[in-house]
């Protein structure tokens, strides 16, 4: 398939994880992606990937970093069709019993600075080439934009914010560009916590948190990040999806048909 010939994408948090299965999956439909992110081992990696793809160092919360990797994506492919916001700091379930409360301030200003101002910040410079080109685009939400317990309420409060942030800029910026996104469930990435909580050790990638995030989902799935891009070539595909806007495509197994008595019905 080819289904993304002469687009143009941007990808922030585009180095790891969900992010970057996703440049490579739009890589494979044939479009042109530039990337912003933040390591720079990881920038260094993405440009192995070719020609396809221009890959910038910068912080997805900073606006000259963003407008930076607009710039730079538009001077290398000329045009953009679509922006997809991985970015994503995780609180690794910091409950509010475990909060401490001195560090609430420091916290949620890092997490709504990663979670929730970088995708404003992307929206926003992005917002005028994607009216020109008619394009769209698609942010990262979770189970956590849905369903308590998958964080602490720092995370399920950043990611219930960006589906405000969905809905009201698919309503502002209809009719010309489409915005939508997918929500992941518990995937096996290095996905890391905040500084300010001590919490840099990634968690969900063990064998033993596999284990149980696969038993609370009724298909009983265990997700690597590459099993959520078609999600993400779905929705930024037009050809596919030209009606659908302001939709959140939930790719977790099945969580919101989870029964009370038995995770599922065969089990
Ligand atoms: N892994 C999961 O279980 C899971 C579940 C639901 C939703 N998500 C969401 O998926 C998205 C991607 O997470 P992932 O699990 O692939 O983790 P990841 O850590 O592999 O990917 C996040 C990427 O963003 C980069 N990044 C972080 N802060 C940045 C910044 N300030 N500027 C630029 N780049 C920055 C990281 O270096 C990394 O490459 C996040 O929004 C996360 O909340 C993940």
């Amino acid at each position: 398939m080819a289904g993304l010939n002469d687009k143009v994408a941007l990808v922030t948090g585009g180095g790891s994880g969900i992010g970057r299965a996703v440049v490579e999956a739009l890589v494979g439909e044939g479009a042109k992606v530039g990337v912003l992110e933040l390591s720079p081992e990881k920038v260094e990696e993405l440009e192995a990937l070719g020609d396809s793809v221009k890959a910038v160092r910068g912080d997805a919360t900073s606006l000259e970093d963003n407008e930076k990797a607009f710039s730079e994506t538009v001077g290398a492919f000329d045009r953009l069709d679509v922006l997809v916001c991985c970015v994503g700091l995780w609180d690794n379930q910091a409950k509010l019993k475990r909060l401490p409360k001195e560090k609430i301030d420091e916290a949620f200003d890092e997490i709504f600075g990663v979670n929730v101002k970088s995708y404003v910040l992307a929206t926003k410079v992005c917002a005028d080439a994607l009216i020109e080109s008619e394009g769209c685009i698609v942010y990262t939400l979770s189970n956590s934009a849905f369903y308590p317990d998958g964080g602490g309420p720092l995370y399920m409060a950043s990611k219930f914010a960006v589906r405000g942030l969905l809905v009201e800029v698919a309503y502002e910026l209809a009719p010309k560009v489409r915005v939508n996104g997918v929500a992941p469930g518990g995937t096996a990435t290095g996905i890391v916590g905040l500084k300010s909580l001590d919490q840099e050790e990634p968690m969900l990638a063990s064998p033993k948190m596999q284990e149980a995030l696969k038993s609370i989902n009724p298909l009983q799935a265990e997700f690597a990040a590459e099993d959520h891009v078609g999600a993400y070539l779905y929705l930024a595909n037009a050809k596919l999806s030209k009606g659908v806007t302001g939709v959140i495509i939930n790719s977790d197994g099945g969580l919101g048909v989870r029964g009370l008595s038995k995770v599922a019905g065969l089990l």
